[in-house]
């Protein structure tokens, strides 16, 4: 599908510096055999351009997929129960801190599917090119991995919306209210305009006036989206004026964003993820590694920065309107992120 196409055009220049020199030499092995012996049951990883939090509260948001996947493997065994077997390359923490809501996450894709495992037990293993950090949309790319991996496992074939929304019941295992923008994502590809509402979300696929050229980095801190999306809306709900006001100024600006967006216009869309990293500090999500690494990327020649996701650690990404410019940013937060990467919307 052009959908798909369209991410697996993207580059990826993983650089992973520290991670990378932590892991044995066992571990990669592990993970190279993982990747190469999955089926193709690709979901992507997820940038959000402009809307984490906000978009919770059904305002929209613009998404885009990187083209580095998760891809997972079912295959059903003689004896009741689940095992896992995580071979996603993944930052230091990640897995530990995850694991719990990983497991449920599992199990909810495997009922919502109707699968018993007291009845058939399954071995899903999980790998691909996407390394697992907060802020990537790690945990949305593993459960629409496992529901693709189950629609090539079971008698009938899933159609993309039963994938999608498989996903977003597995998300529910990660955090209890998403919005459903990362599953989204992780099944269509793409650039997204993704919008919450009462019913079923609304998303479109954004076509691009020209590549969007990002470079991403890590802060190494593993966040807890259940946590800050509940203490955004105890914010919300001790406040309501506040986020009123603040939700008013972010609608607004992602209507310029998704113009700036169309016009393929790199500085006014680099003025607005600036805008919008500082609603998200007005919102209390950013933290000061954060906001350490958007002034450094915007010192290097990004003409804007934000952090993307969950917020409080995870990640920041930069716009970048060259090719040297991402190369020069890049450059400048490896020297102070424990992971940085290069992608490229197109
Ligand atoms: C997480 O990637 C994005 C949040 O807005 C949560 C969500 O949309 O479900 C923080």
């Amino acid at each position: 599908m052009s959908e798909y196409a369209s991410a697996d055009h993207a580059q990826e220049v993983t650089r992973d510096l520290s991670a990378r020199q932590e892991e044995s030499a066992q571990r990669v092995r592990q993970e190279r055999i993982g990747a190469a012996c999955l089926k193709r049951t690709r979901a992507f990883g997820k940038l959000i351009l402009f809307g984490e939090h906000f978009v919770v509260y059904k305002a929209p948001a613009l998404v885009g997929a990187v083209a580095a996947y998760t891809d997972c493997d079912v295959e059903f065994t003689g004896a009741p129960g689940i095992e896992v077997v995580d071979l996603r390359p993944a930052v230091p923490g990640y897995k530990v801190e995850k694991a719990a809501e990983g497991e449920e996450a599992v199990k909810i894709v495997l009922s919502h599917l109707g699968v018993d495992t007291e009845k058939r037990g399954a071995k899903i293993t999980f790998g691909g090119s996407l390394t697992a950090v907060s802020g990537i949309g790690a945990s949305a790319a593993q459960v629409v991995s496992l529901a693709r991996a189950l629609s090539a496992a079971l008698p009938r074939t899933l159609s993309e919306e039963e994938v999608n929304a498989a996903g977003y019941e597995g998300e529910k295992g990660y955090h209890g209210t998403p919005s459903g923008v990362d599953n989204t994502a992780a099944t269509y590809g793409g650039v997204l305009r993704f919008q919450r509402t009462d019913g079923a979300p609304l998303f479109t696929m954004k076509k691009l006036a020209g590549p969007i050229r990002i470079v991403y980095a890590s802060t190494g801190i593993t966040a807890s989206t259940t946590k800050v999306v509940g203490d955004v809306k105890a914010k919300k709900e001790a406040d309501e004026a506040w986020f009123g006001s603040l939700l008013a100024r972010y609608t607004a600006l992602a209507a310029e964003g998704e113009a700036a967006l169309d016009a393929g216009d790199m500085a006014a869309l680099g003025r607005l993820l600036d805008e919008n990293h500082a609603l998200c500090q007005e919102l209390t999500v950013s933290c000061k590694e954060l906001d350490d690494l958007v002034v450094a990327a915007r010192g290097a020649g990004a003409v804007g920065a934000k952090m993307s996701g969950t917020g409080r650690g995870g990640l920041m990404l930069a716009l970048t309107p060259t090719a040297e410019s991402q190369a020069a940013v890049a450059k400048a937060l490896e020297k102070l992120a424990p992971q940085v990467w290069m992608t490229t919307f197109a």
